[in-house]
């Protein structure tokens, strides 16, 4: 038994093909299933600003990642801004990240039922995105986001080539899933698993 095989098929590559484009109404569709994530009370949280390679908003986003994610994300077709409205007339939100979370995940599989591939991005800087943008006080930017085409992954630098490579691995159920008292695994039978190890340290910010 399996999840959906959109679930499965989705990962977060940094080989993006540097020529492919990714058209508007694409663009459209991956937003409206954004735009139909559950929210805290329908507060709907998410915001998102879009650029195209080649155009500012594009290049303002890039400008904006750590030098290390430059490096692949500057091939993607489009770079998202996730950002989150914290309050509205009514005053603060409650779970505004779960909600743009929510969103940005309908988001990546609407992508990958497309044929696209996405990257999600920690590692940048929110007071740069901040200022290129004029991002009001109320808003906060969380996550970029990456979209494009897979791409040939002998374009990475070495490091980034490993990377790729590496074998995707979760923590067991035994580990996250309890039943009964905390610690005590729901599902006992799904036994260790190897771990990732470490694999993307640095790259995704603070933790
Ligand atoms: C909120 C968030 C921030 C991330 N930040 C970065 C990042 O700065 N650089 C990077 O290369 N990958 C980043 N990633 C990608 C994760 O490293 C990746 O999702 C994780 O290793 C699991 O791999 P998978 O998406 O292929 O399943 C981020 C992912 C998320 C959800």
């Amino acid at each position: 038994m399996e999840p959906n095989p959109l679930i499965v098929r989705r990962w977060s590559p940094r080989a993006f093909d540097g020529t492919a484009e990714v058209a508007p109404a694409t663009m459209r569709v991956l937003l409206e299933a954004a735009r139909w994530a559950a929210s805290h009370g329908n507060t709907q949280p998410a915001r998102f600003l879009l650029g195209y390679r080649g155009d500012d908003t594009f290049a303002r986003i890039l400008a904006a990642l750590r030098p290390k994610n430059r490096t692949w994300a500057a091939r993607a077709s489009v770079l998202l801004v996730g950002a989150v409205a914290e309050s509205d007339e009514r005053g603060p939100m409650p779970n505004t990240e779960y909600g743009l979370g929510l969103a940005v995940q309908n988001l990546v599989l609407q992508a990958v039922d497309m044929g696209l591939v996405t990257h999600q991005v920690g590692g940048f800087s929110p007071d740069a995105v901040r200022e290129a943008f004029g991002l009001p006080d109320h808003v906060r930017s969380v996550v970029v986001i990456a979209v494009g085409v897979l791409g040939d992954v002998a374009q990475l630098p070495e490091d980034l080539q490993a990377r790729e490579r590496r074998p995707r691995e979760r923590k067991p159920l035994t580990e996250t899933v309890f039943t009964g008292q905390w610690g005590q695994p729901a599902f006992p039978d799904d036994g260790p698993r190897p771990r990732r190890g470490g694999n993307d340290e640095g790259a995704d910010g603070p933790r």
